[in-house]
């Protein structure tokens, strides 16, 4: 997944384009580039490395543009190079273009245009549709889109400029998060609005194949038969601030830090404390009936699918609903059985992964409703869901997920709450379970204060390529989370396994180098736990406990242990997930990691 920017106006044009970049570089920074006209001169720059050192570049050869469109790549075609940087050029050079997607075809559409003698100099699919549009270009750009549009297979956002299309930006959007910025004199382009919310509020997103000719002073809009339509135009209402990092080292360091304050904001206003009961006002369109919710089906990828995997265990322990949890990448290339009476629910941070989006779009054409779980407005998933709720956490920067997954987590113990009170829990059990919740921020804050001890346990472990995480019940979907996190920004190859699987093969992994880390707070499995922990500790391998404050049981069977707060079961994973996102960063930091762009990773994937 890639970050496309554009604009034409009034401002410092380079300055502009490569700021609004900046804020798009959790979308994919092994590369960048910037092309512009300068009266009917193209010029560009692009190489290898992030948007800083292309802002390096560009200054110091004082480049000078009148309009300009930026790329910040993820590789998918072709491997980070200055050479398969974007943008990409026609045959004549005369068109620059950048690009967002994957085009399935792109093999096929090469062999054609080498055999009309077209020469290519880079491996990606990007420099085809460069040449593809080139190849049918004839003086009206908007004629050899109209030709060479159609012949391009899979999702995919587009900016481009033309030397003879002095002023203009052309921009196209196939199932790929494009959207323009309207200004006083200006117009801006971007991959999310977040990178223009700071100039202007009123946006209009492309989509299903729109076309749109930007200038300054004018927006044309063609839908996909290249006939000119109105689109309607949206306000936004999201923070608009760039996030800064404040006095921690790493965006994500402080995100893991603003967990207690997202607890409260996924809390606020979503509690009735008199009905004990769970509140959703933001259901408009569609009321939540839960009388005729029969089962739950969720959908989302990575660490939104671990968050859905352990709401499964809370909405099933609460309200009694058969949950089912898909991965979305999955998900969409088999033919679910979709039942009726299932609430589908779809889980995205971004809510512009490409996977989840399609899976949406699948339950939706079967006329199942979808409610979005989302934590950026304006994002494709608010646009699509039938409802969507927010999580308010505030923007994430951190490319591993960390404020949001357990601010999902909060908010789907909500729903779990909601639909038990719908069935047989009474308002008391609802009344006390609101003020446990209400522990939440503070008792996330009490894990957070013993940051130099998980530094200090970290530190030991910093040196291991292989760690090994076990749990039980909703501590298994606990553990999948905590491995993942350690995968992310470590680079150490850490796995997860449910407690009772250790003794079908995982166990013949462990040896006196391995480390277990056991999430071990879920009483009613305590005992299993505590032996998996024995079959390990048989093996020499070191053991790192997780456990409730004041666990005594363990002291003398492990090397260290790290104590959290106890809570109600369907909470634990909240708090757990805290402590070992804080060992991961410790141990991150201890190696070096680029913590908050780790390496062959985006924040979230738009492309499949
Ligand atoms: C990955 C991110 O690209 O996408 C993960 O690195 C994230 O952190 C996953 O969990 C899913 O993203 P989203 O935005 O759909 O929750």
């Amino acid at each position: 997944m890639c970050g496309i920017f554009g604009y034409t106006g009034k401002r410092v044009v380079v300055e502009t384009v490569l700021q609004g970049l900046k804020r798009l570089e959790y979308r994919g920074y092994d590369s960048a580039g910037i092309a512009g006209l300068h009266g009917d001169q193209l010029l560009f720059c692009k190489q290898v490395g992030k948007i800083d050192t292309l802002q390096e570049r560009v200054q110091s050869e004082g480049m000078v543009l009148d309009l300009a469109i930026a790329h910040t790549r993820w590789a998918t075609h072709g491997k980070p190079s200055d050479v398969n940087a974007h943008p990409h050029f026609d045959a004549s050079g005369k068109l620059a273009l950048v690009h967002n997607g994957i085009i399935e075809n792109e093999a096929e559409l090469k062999q054609e245009l080498k055999k009309k003698g077209i020469a290519f100099t880079t491996d990606t699919d990007t420099e085809v549709i460069a040449k593809l549009i080139g190849w049918f270009y004839e003086g009206d750009l908007l004629r050899a889109l109209k030709t060479a549009l159609p012949l391009l297979k899979g999702a995919f956002a587009l900016a481009m400029i033309h030397e003879e299309h002095p002023g203009k930006l052309i921009a196209v959007a196939r199932q790929s998060p494009l959207l323009i910025g309207v200004g006083k004199g200006e117009t801006f382009l971007s991959s999310d609005a977040n990178a223009f919310a700071s100039y202007t509020r009123e946006v209009i997103p492309l989509s299903e194949g729109e076309v749109a000719i930007l200038t300054a002073s004018s927006i044309q809009i063609f839908n996909a038969s290249l006939e000119m339509i109105e689109k309607e135009r949206h306000e936004l209402d999201m923070e608009i601030a760039a996030p800064t990092k404040g006095s921690f080292a790493h965006y994500t360091l402080k995100e893991i830090f603003e967990q207690p304050q997202a607890a409260r904001n996924a809390l606020l206003s979503h509690c009735d404390e008199e009905q004990g009961v769970a509140i959703f006002p933001e259901f408009r369109v569609m009321p939540l009936d839960a009388e005729f919710i029969q089962r739950l089906l969720i959908i989302a990828c990575g660490t939104s699918f671990h968050a859905g995997l352990i709401a499964s265990y809370s909405i099933e322990e609460m309200a009694r609903i058969p949950v089912t949890v898909e991965i979305a990448s999955e998900f969409r290339y088999k033919q679910p059985l979709i039942l009726p009476g299932t609430l589908v629910v779809a889980i995205s941070q971004s809510g512009e992964t490409a996977d989840t989006l399609a899976a949406v779009r699948l339950v939706k054409a079967q006329g199942f409703k979808v409610i979005g779980l989302c934590n950026v407005q304006g994002s494709t998933l608010a646009r699509e869901a039938d409802e969507t709720i927010f999580l308010k956490a505030g923007p994430e920067v951190g490319v591993c997920s960390t404020k949001a997954f357990t601010s999902q987590l909060t908010v789907l113990t909500l729903l779990s709450l909601f639909l038990a009170r719908y069935r047989e829990m009474s308002r008391e059990e609802g009344q006390r379970f609101i003020k446990e919740l209400y522990q939440l921020p503070n008792q996330i804050q009490r894990i957070l204060d013993q940051s130099d001890e998980i530094e200090r346990i970290a530190k030991k472990y910093a040196h291991l390529s292989e760690v090994f995480f076990i749990g039980r019940n909703l501590m298994y979907p606990a553990a999948l989370e905590a491995a993942l996190k350690l995968k992310e920004i470590s680079y150490i190859n850490a796995n997860a396994y449910p407690g009772g699987e250790l003794k079908h093969g995982p166990l013949a992994l462990i040896s006196p180098e391995s480390l277990l880390v056991a999430l071990t707070a879920h009483e009613p499995t305590f005992d299993k736990i505590q032996s998996n922990i024995q079959e390990v500790k048989a093996r020499g391998a070191a053991v790192l406990a997780i456990c409730y404050e004041g666990e005594k049981r363990l002291e003398a069977r492990v090397e260290d242990q790290l104590f959290i707060p106890r809570t109600r079961g369907v909470l634990t994973p909240i708090l757990t997930t805290v402590a070992l996102q804080l060992f991961a960063y410790y141990i991150a930091k201890e190696r070096g990691a680029s913590i908050d762009q780790p390496r062959n990773l985006a924040k979230s994937v738009s492309v499949e």
